[in-house]
């Protein structure tokens, strides 16, 4: 992450996080402008060679600011649902850098999408892609559509977030797709320009991406359609933890330009957690600290209404003190948020920087399905957004009034 020490304190791009906390209610997430960017120019470089069009994937930070910085570094947007592809378009991303996925658009989705000319909706149905071309009949249009393949490929990543193995709910199988290629030549309102794929979230091995390519090649090959693009997902892995296993994209980009020489399509991604994970933090205070049993127990203002992934997936993100103490304090030590359930639970610790209540921490790391998971759960507002942008601190989104969700 970006965030280092300067003497005991915390900073994040040479701006103190103790600066930041005193003029914003906690818990409030904060990004690093110059993260992002550099994130979003070395995925790119990875695939220079193939010039792809990356669309960020907007479900992993939605926030209309940070989408807008995106845009202007030349990013498109992976979208799943209206809201978020009113939000691409008000980031000024232009629809024909859009691309919409998700397996149950409905009606005034697929209007909206239409109407809007995105570069490709995502068909992951043969319902969907009849019903798309319905409405585009009645609007007089031919509309692009991309097949999601289901290559049924193992992501060997969390089962909770994985998408390509033929018994989950995601696009076509292979032999529904070759079917589908056929029955639909007669659909004179919609135009198969792309082949989809998206395997999973947080996959740290090229293993899977490199059976995904080859299962595309099998469906370019005996549908003989000629495909303008292929949409190869997201799913690029990060490090939690230093320890944690690093994917070698480098790797995978040798395989991406050797596939493009031989089917010559424009290639697209859609990364999403691998361009924002790193660049946030949630900041919290911790109110309480009490001892049960042989435990401290450090009581936050945040909870798992703020930040979901520890609760839902047992996921791991690191806390550090805002100032570090030179004193420890051993034993067990968990950090927990203040809602009435027992996985409101952020992290535990043989030991840790001495802390008192009132003080700040940062949980790390939360950058991609943090605030996009948050939920007004035991009816608390929204926490509020900040980004570091060349030494300003500017707020992207304000804390919600708890009297908008009275
Ligand atoms: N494209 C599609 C069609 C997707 O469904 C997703 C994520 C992405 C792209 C972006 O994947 P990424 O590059 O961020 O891995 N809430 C979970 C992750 C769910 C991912 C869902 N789909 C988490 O917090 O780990």
């Amino acid at each position: 992450m970006s965030l280092n020490y300067k003497g005991q304190n915390l900073f994040i791009d040479n701006t103190s996080i103790k600066g930041i906390a005193k003029k914003n209610i906690t818990p409030f997430y904060v990004y690093s402008y110059k993260k992002i960017k550099n994130n979003f120019e070395t995925f790119y470089n990875y695939f220079k060679k193939v010039s792809p069009l990356v669309c960020f994937s907007v479900k992993s930070n939605s926030n209309v600011s940070i989408l807008a910085e995106l845009g202007k570094l030349g990013s498109g947007a992976d979208v799943v649902s209206e809201g978020e592809l009113l939000k691409a378009l008000k980031a000024r991303i232009s629809p024909k850098k859009i691309v919409f996925s998700g397996v149950g658009k409905t009606d005034n989705e697929l209007k909206l999408a239409i109407r809007k000319k995105v570069l490709l909706i995502n068909v992951e149905s043969e319902s969907e892609a009849l019903l798309i071309n319905k409405i585009s009949r009645k609007m007089n249009r031919v509309t692009q559509i991309g097949i999601r393949l289901n290559p049924n490929v193992d992501a060997n990543t969390l089962s909770k977030i994985s998408t390509g193995k033929l018994d989950s709910k995601f696009g076509l199988p292979s032999k529904n797709f070759l079917k589908f290629c056929k029955s639909s030549k007669n659909l004179k309102n919609i135009k198969i320009s792309a082949i989809s794929v998206h395997i999973g979230s947080q996959i740290t091995s090229v293993a899977p991406y490199k059976r995904t390519l080859n299962a595309i090649r099998k469906i370019i090959r005996l549908s003989q359609i000629n495909f303008d693009y292929v949409d190869l997902g997201g799913g690029f892995g990060i490090q939690y933890k230093n320890k944690d296993k690093k994917i070698d994209i480098k790797k995978y980009s040798y395989l991406v330009e050797k596939f493009q020489k031989e089917t010559n399509c424009k290639i697209i991604f859609e990364p999403g957690r691998y361009i924002v994970g790193n660049t946030g933090a949630l900041i919290s205070k911790i109110v309480f600290i009490k001892k049960n049993g042989n435990k401290y127990f450090v009581i936050l203002n945040a909870g798992m209404n703020d930040f979901m992934r520890p609760a839902l997936y047992n996921a791991i993100h690191e806390i550090v003190s805002v100032f570090k103490s030179k004193k420890r304090i051993s034993g067990k030590i968990e950090f927990v948020g203040p809602i009435c359930e027992s996985t409101d639970t952020f992290l535990k610790y043989k030991n840790f920087p001495y802390v008192k209540e009132g003080d700040y921490i940062a949980i790390t790391n939360v950058g991609a399905y943090g605030s996009t998971l948050s939920s007004n759960y035991n009816t608390r507002p929204l926490a509020s957004e900040v980004i570091v942008k060349k030494g300003k601190i500017k707020i992207i989104r304000k804390r919600q009034k708890i009297t908008e969700i009275i």
